[in-house]
């Protein structure tokens, strides 16, 4: 990689799509949080990713010195109200104002409901649930003050179906889905819109490790997907990006499903067959 190297989500959108914006992104470091804040620093946005971890923040600051993006990033646990409300003036200040939050941070396992504890029902719950709301109140102070500004939040297509072996990530889910339409109902009249994405299986380092660390079960999720592979978080990001760009001016409380169709309904009968018409 060297300063001129294309990033992949930000090629879909006119240079300079973001400048001025000020964003900040959970989660930031990693993964899916990881693309979206390359893509936003590339199209001229100044950029402050959270996470617990600074040995997760490396990547990002040091493609940003190379390529001379305004990135910073903050030690944080979305899960304590009081260190995300620090950070919120922290990045505020640094970046001179927030513009847009994406409450991209998560944690998640595969864990039958029989057996998982209180505590790891309330890691998740924690993390997914409390950490988009403590984000979204503290920072959505900061731009109700501005005058305006957006709220993005990542959910999972389970928010709404349900799904066996996760449900404390999809009971959380579900509620920021529910947070999602509400700040958006909420927060228009600050001019704040709220909007969110479901995406389905794409390959990250926690999603690799925490739901199909065996690559055969890995193989058994691409075979459900009727595009027939997981998405680039490339390509997740993208769209998210769009969603925040001026092309989505006028679109607020909206959930935008990028699952390469795994939600859809299975058919019920073979591929191809029809049922017989009784005189044939
Ligand atoms: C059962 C588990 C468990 C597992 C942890 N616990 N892993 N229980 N099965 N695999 C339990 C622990 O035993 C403990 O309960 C409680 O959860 C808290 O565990 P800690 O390790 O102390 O928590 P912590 O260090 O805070 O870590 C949080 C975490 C971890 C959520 C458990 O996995 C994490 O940091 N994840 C971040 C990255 C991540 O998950 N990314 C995936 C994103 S994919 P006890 O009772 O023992 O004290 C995604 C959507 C995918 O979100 C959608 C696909 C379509
Ligand atoms: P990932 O790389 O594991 O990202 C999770 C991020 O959350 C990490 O950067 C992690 O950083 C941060 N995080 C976790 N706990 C935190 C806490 N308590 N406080 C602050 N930050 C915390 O996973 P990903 O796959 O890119 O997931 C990104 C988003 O996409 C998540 O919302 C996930 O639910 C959603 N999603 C993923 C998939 C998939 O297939 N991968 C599908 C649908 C939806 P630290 O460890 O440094 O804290």
């Amino acid at each position: 990689m060297n300063d001129k190297t294309p990033v992949e989500a930000s090629k879909w959108l006119p240079p300079g799509t973001f400048d001025g914006q000020r964003v900040v992104v959970t989660g930031g470091g990693t993964g899916l949080g990881l693309e979206i804040s390359r893509g936003f620093a590339d199209l001229g946005a100044s950029v402050a990713i959270l996470s617990r971890s600074p040995e997760h923040h490396t990547e990002l600051l040091d493609e940003a010195r190379l390529r001379g993006w305004n990135v910073h990033s903050f030690a944080c646990d979305v899960r304590e109200h009081e260190a995300v409300a620090r950070a919120a003036e922290e990045a505020t200040r640094a970046l001179g104002g927030v513009d847009i939050l994406v409450n991209n941070a998560a944690g998640n396992f595969v864990c039958p409901t029989e057996r998982l504890s209180a505590n790891a029902w309330r890691a998740v719950l924690g993390i997914v649930l409390d950490g988009t709301f403590y984000c979204s109140r503290d920072f959505g102070k900061v731009m109700i003050a501005a005058g305006g500004g957006q709220i993005f939040n990542v959910v999972a297509t389970y928010a709404w179906t349900g799904m066996p072996g996760v449900v404390h990530s999809a009971s959380a889910k579900a509620g920021v889905l529910t947070m999602t339409k509400t700040l958006a109902a909420e927060w228009a009249r600050f001019g704040i819109r709220a909007n969110a994405i479901a995406p389905g299986p794409f390959e990250s380092a926690g999603s690799k490790s925490n739901l199909w660390p065996e690559n055969d079960l890995e193989d058994v999720v691409r075979e459900l997907v009727p595009l027939g592979r997981f998405a680039t978080t490339s390509e997740v990001a993208a769209q998210c990006l769009w969603v925040m760009s001026p092309a989505s001016v006028y679109m607020t409380g909206e959930c935008i499903v990028l699952d390469g169709g795994i939600s859809l309904p299975k058919t019920m009968w073979e591929p191809g067959a029809r049922v017989k018409r009784e005189k044939e």
